[in-house]
């Protein structure tokens, strides 16, 4: 950490709060209800969030991402979900701050990397799927490398590692450390407790978790998630709407590329027990 680059390039504090998956509108609720208190007590510089299961728990909506944007979200990552919804097609198309894997086919929309600007910092956002259970035309492992030189001179990137696989994540981990500020995992919705900075400087997480229920299955409604488990029959999902949680992660840097610390957080939503809605 203390090679002449990363030294040349120090900065005044920058934090970079990542959110993990909004599921469905009581996701989407729990963050707007826990930012408040979330911006007063870490002062993020950036707020990036996961918004692949943000429309009833499967995709998104330009409605929805404008509703978003509208509350100061500096950016949105996605997942498997992202094509769930057909309106948001030409929407990932034509708006730069919604980023769906890069990994994926080159003719599927939208786009894999964006770029935020914030007071004269840039911060370097990409999005990558997994390979494991999950549909991605190429590989992460190479196509990362094609997805760094695309965003270009900036001072932060967070890479949000959208995977099935802890393995897949760990290494990624691995391959960007000392070369991105943060690879943060998303897709299981469980958090996991493994927060570091890895040697090189690069803050890791395995999965940053949801923001939704925790009253579910992954946010569907434990007792549908669990008879189609116990019968092996089609049943119809919904989101659960108990116990909502944010879940995500603040990562705190000084220096350019690098992150000091990452910090676990999870939160319940203040208003608990929720309204329908
Ligand atoms: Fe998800
Ligand atoms: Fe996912």
């Amino acid at each position: 950490m203390a090679e002449p680059e990363a030294v040349e390039g120090t900065k005044s504090e920058v934090g970079i709060l990542f959110v993990g998956d909004l599921v469905g509108s009581i996701g989407r609720h729990t963050l707007l209800e826990c930012l408040p208190e979330l911006r007063e007590r870490l002062a993020p510089s950036f707020v990036v969030v996961n918004g692949e299961n943000v429309a009833g728990g499967l995709g998104i909506t330009p409605k929805v991402a404008e509703e978003l944007f509208r509350n100061g979200i500096d950016a949105i990552t996605l997942g498997n979900h992202a094509y769930h919804r057909r309106e948001i097609y030409s929407y990932l198309d034509t708006k730069e701050r919604i980023v769906r894997p890069f990994n994926y086919l080159r003719g599927q929309p939208g786009r894999g990397v964006c770029v935020v600007e914030k007071d004269g910092v840039r911060l370097g956002v990409v999005n990558l799927s997994g390979n494991l259970f999950l549909k991605a035309g190429r590989s992460a492992f190479t196509e990362v490398e094609p997805a760094l030189r695309e965003l270009g001179e900036v001072d932060h990137i967070l890479v949000d590692m959208h995977a099935e696989a802890t393995s897949e994540k760990v290494a990624l981990g691995w391959l960007l450390d000392g070369r991105v500020t943060a690879v943060v995992g998303t897709h299981t919705h469980v958090p996991t407790a493994d927060a570091r900075v890895l040697p090189g400087g690069t803050a890791y997480i395995t999965d940053v978790g949801m923001t939704g229920p925790r009253g579910g299955v992954i946010g569907v409604k434990r007792e549908q998630a669990v008879e189609s488990l116990v019968t092996q029959m089609p049943v119809r999902f919904e989101t659960s709407k108990e116990d909502p949680w944010l879940m995500g992660v603040m990562v705190r840097t000084t220096k350019r590329l690098r992150a000091d610390s990452i910090e676990q957080i999870l939160m319940p939503r203040p208003d608990r027990p929720t309204p329908a809605g």
